[in-house]
């Protein structure tokens, strides 16, 4: 396999790296083959993507994260959550495994958590946008952040997200993400 089939089959999932290994294909072109032969959810949920996080993604409300949420980004100010980089699809899935940073002032004690938990209902990614579940927040780990030291990015959206937009990206946490 060449380095440019290699970067290219990484840009999409790890395991269709695998799977061109494992067919010995070299060229990107398999490889494309073997991703619409796999199905993309099914060879994409193992890191957090897949074409439900592709809608997601896509949707005019994510759009709008990389706009603070990337490194660099024009609306970037200190105490903005810096670990979340929605710049690209890829990089959005591979930083939501990660856990939360750089937030300060009433926010701090959420630095640490993931933006994903075990489920919906306990992942900050979904807290910041479903007020039933910021409320009930609980992280034992991180017992200062609650519904109080949760931001409400739905303000950032100038309102709520469109509720099948919330169920979407709940699903998409429960489903393995
Ligand atoms: C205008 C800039 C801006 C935009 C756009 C924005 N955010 Fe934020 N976000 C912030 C800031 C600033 C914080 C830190 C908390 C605060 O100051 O409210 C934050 C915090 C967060 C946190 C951590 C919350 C906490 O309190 O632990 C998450 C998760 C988050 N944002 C997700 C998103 C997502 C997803 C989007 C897109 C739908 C988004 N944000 C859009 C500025 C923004």
């Amino acid at each position: 396999m060449n380095t440019t089939s290699r970067s290219a089959a990484r840009s999409h999932h790890s395991s269709i790296v695998t799977a061109g290994k494992a067919r010995g294909a070299g060229a990107l072109g398999a490889l494309l083959l073997s991703l619409s032969a796999f199905g993309c959810s099914e060879a994409l949920d193992a890191v957090g993507g897949g074409e439900e996080f592709t809608s997601i993604y896509e949707s005019d409300q994510f759009q709008t994260c990389s706009g603070c949420h990337a490194p660099g980004a024009p609306g970037k100010v200190n105490g903005t959550e810096a670990t979340q980089d929605w710049s690209t699809q890829q990089t959005a899935n591979s930083s939501l495994q990660g856990t939360a940073s750089g937030l300060i002032g009433n926010f701090q004690g959420c630095n640490g958590v993931p933006f994903i938990g075990p489920s919906a209902e306990q992942s900050l990614l979904v807290a910041v946008f479903d007020s039933d579940v910021r409320q009930n927040f609980e992280n034992s780990q991180f017992p200062s952040c609650n519904g109080d030291a949760i931001t409400d990015e739905t303000l950032r959206l100038g309102g709520d997200l469109p509720p099948s937009l919330l169920q979407e990206l709940k699903d998409w946490i429960d489903g393995g993400s």
